[in-house]
């Protein structure tokens, strides 16, 4: 019943390219740039894959980016992506990247963009469309994200919206307000992180703050039934990434995971992978395993690829191929 969610046509809503960087391409990137990283071969990298909560995820998230130098270093880390992602079934998909990440260690911002774009152009040969969010990072000065965004906003070829990432408590997203207000009255998409680790007032703030369209993560709201009223009346769509909640111990287990209440209680759910690289799977293993987990129907998981489907800044046009496609798959014995 469920073997076949990895052929299941979606959408990816909520990826940080970054974080589907695979410890064999950290290696030889690091080896193409001259760089030495922490960790003697790929099975010590894997091995330091053990995270207590989302900043010790962080810390060696932002330690193995810094093989990535060069234009084409990040055309190379989202084509494998898009390799990866159209084998599992995903037809469309919006990444996040952390330009700051990268300016701050020195890398031209043009570099970044432009690989990614080169990307994202290639992988229509593979049937997958996609788009950039540009994600600020909420822990770092608001004067560096300022200036990201001022240089950012001169040329949005590609870029569909703007995000916020990075150590959520703590760090609420109002003094992200004014960058928001911005993008938003060039037309991009305003999504946000939000409820991960941090309590219910992080989504209000996203939303009331920042006017965020889509919530990343979110899995918190369930603890404010107003939130949940206001979110479902408002058809605002949450982001959930499985893996993600248990390997960063935002839950316990996958069996105690809160999606099936997400479900019940009508939020617009979509499955994701965050970074897949790192919490052991990508969008198709995600939705199988929560398939599997939770005893989803084949009209259950073509549900979460058509939420996936319209949650999306895709076009409408897209949006009908794509629902189409689910509809065939519905239709298919997926024995
Ligand atoms: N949360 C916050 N910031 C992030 C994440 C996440 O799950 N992944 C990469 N940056
Ligand atoms: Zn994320």
């Amino acid at each position: 019943m469920t073997a076949d969610a990895l052929l299941l046509p979606k959408a990816e809503l909520h990826l940080h390219i970054e974080g589907t960087l695979e410890p064999e391409l950290a290696f030889e990137l690091a080896a193409r740039n001259g760089i030495t990283l922490p960790f003697g071969s790929v099975e010590e990298l894997r091995a330091a894959y053990s995270f207590t909560d989302l900043q010790s995820f962080l810390d060696l998230y932002y330690a193995c980016m810094d093989v990535l130098r060069t234009r084409e270093d990040f055309r190379d880390l989202a084509a494998a992506y898009f390799e990866r992602a159209a084998a599992e079934g995903v037809r469309h998909a919006e990444l996040f990247f952390d330009a700051q990440a990268h300016t701050s260690r020195g890398v031209a911002y043009a570099d970044v963009v432009g690989g990614l774009r080169d990307a994202v152009d290639d992988a229509a040969r593979l049937g997958v469309s996609g788009s950039l969010i540009l994600s600020f990072l909420r822990d770092a000065p608001v004067e560096q994200a300022e200036a990201v965004w001022a240089e950012a906003r001169r040329d949005l070829a590609g870029i569909v919206g703007v995000g916020l990432d990075s150590a959520e408590v703590g760090n609420p997203p109002g003094k992200f307000a004014a960058i928001y207000a911005e993008a938003r009255a060039l037309g991009l998409h305003a999504v946000a992180h939000a409820g991960e680790e941090g309590g219910p007032e992080y989504v209000w703030g996203a939303l009331r703050d920042l006017g965020a369209e889509r919530i990343d993560h979110g899995i918190r709201s369930l603890e404010d039934p107003e939130l949940v009223r206001h979110l479902v009346e408002h058809r605002v769509p949450l982001t959930v990434c499985p893996f993600s909640n248990v390997r960063l111990r935002a839950v316990d287990t996958l069996a105690v995971h809160p999606l099936p209440e997400m479900l019940s209680a009508g939020l617009h759910v979509t499955v994701n992978s965050d970074d897949p690289a790192y919490f052991g799977g990508y969008a198709g293993q995600n939705l199988q395993a929560v398939a599997e987990q939770f005893g989803l129907s084949r009209g259950d998981l073509a549900t979460l690829a058509r939420n996936s489907v319209t949650a999306s800044f895709a076009s409408a046009q897209r949006q009908a191929e794509l629902l189409a496609d689910i509809d065939t798959w519905e239709a298919a014995d997926g024995a």
